[in-house]
C-alpha cells in the first residue's frame, strides 16, 4: 500500500506504529507531508516516497484540530495543512485519528492561512472584508514571521463561529496569495479516542 501520512502530536502516535507492523513485515509506502513527519518515519523505519512516485494513494491518514458533526474540519495548527490537503486529495481513503477534545458542535478555532508573504497584506484585507480577524503567527525561537516548509507565511484567521465550512472554504480559495486554507471537507472517516475507547464516525 501507499499511505499518505499527516503531520502533528496524533500522527506521531500513529509512524510508531506503522514502523513497529513495518518490522513486522508490513510492506508500505509512505508519502510524509512535512519535514517533521519525515524525520520521524525515517527514525521509525518506514519506507518513503513522493507523490511523482506515487501519485495515488490507498489512504491517507491525519490529524486535526477541530471536528463538527457533518465531518468538517479545521487543520494547519502545525502549518502543515497545505501539504496535508495535497496529500488528502491523492486519496482514495482520508481517515482522520482525533481525541474526544477536538468533537464540536460547530467549528470555530481560527483557520490557518498558508499565505505567500507578498500576498500578506491583500489577504488581512480580504479577511477582514469577510468579517474575519486575520493575525499573522509569529516563531517561538526565531525573531518575527513563522515560514512554513513551503516557505510561506501562515496567517490565522478568526471568523468565531463557522456556520457553513464550505461556503467559506470557496471565498478563501478565492483570494489571491492564500496558498491553502485549513478547512477540510472531504474526510471519509474520523477514529475519535477517549475513555471510553475508540469511535468511528464515518460521512
Ligand atoms: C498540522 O498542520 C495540523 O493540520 C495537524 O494535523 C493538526 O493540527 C493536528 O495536530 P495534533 O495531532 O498535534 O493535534
Amino acid at each position: 500500500m501507499a499511505i499518505g501520512l499527516g503531520t502533528g502530536s496524533t500522527v506521531a502516535h500513529v509512524i510508531q506504529r506503522l514502523g513497529e507492523l513495518v518490522h513486522g513485515g508490513l510492506n508500505i509506502v509512505a508519502v510524509p507531508t512535512s519535514y517533521q513527519t519525515e524525520m520521524l518515519a525515517i527514525r521509525a523505519g518506514i519506507p518513503l516516497t513522493s507523490l511523482w512516485a506515487h501519485p495515488s494513494l490507498d489512504i491517507a491518514i491525519d490529524g486535526a484540530d477541530q471536528v463538527d458533526p457533518k465531518l468538517n474540519l479545521v487543520k494547519g495548527r502545525g502549518a502543515a495543512h497545505t501539504r496535508e490537503k495535497i496529500v488528502a486529495y491523492s486519496a482514495t481513503r482520508f481517515v482522520i485519528a482525533v481525541d474526544e477534545g477536538k468533537i464540536v458542535d460547530i467549528l470555530n478555532c481560527p483557520v490557518p492561512l498558508e499565505v505567500m508573504p507578498y500576498a500578506r497584506k491583500l489577504v488581512e484585507f480580504q479577511v477582514a472584508k469577510l468579517d474575519g480577524t486575520p493575525r499573522l503567527r509569529l516563531a517561538q525561537k526565531k525573531d518575527g514571521p513563522i515560514i512554513t516548509d513551503n516557505g510561506n507565511f501562515i496567517i490565522d484567521a478568526d471568523f468565531g463561529e463557522i456556520l457553513d465550512p464550505q461556503k467559506l472554504g470557496e471565498e478563501l480559495s478565492s483570494i489571491p496569495g492564500i496558498l491553502e486554507h485549513g478547512i477540510f471537507t472531504n474526510v471519509d472517516e474520523v477514529h475519535v479516542g477517549g475513555r471510553g475507547g475508540l469511535r468511528v464516525l464515518k460521512r
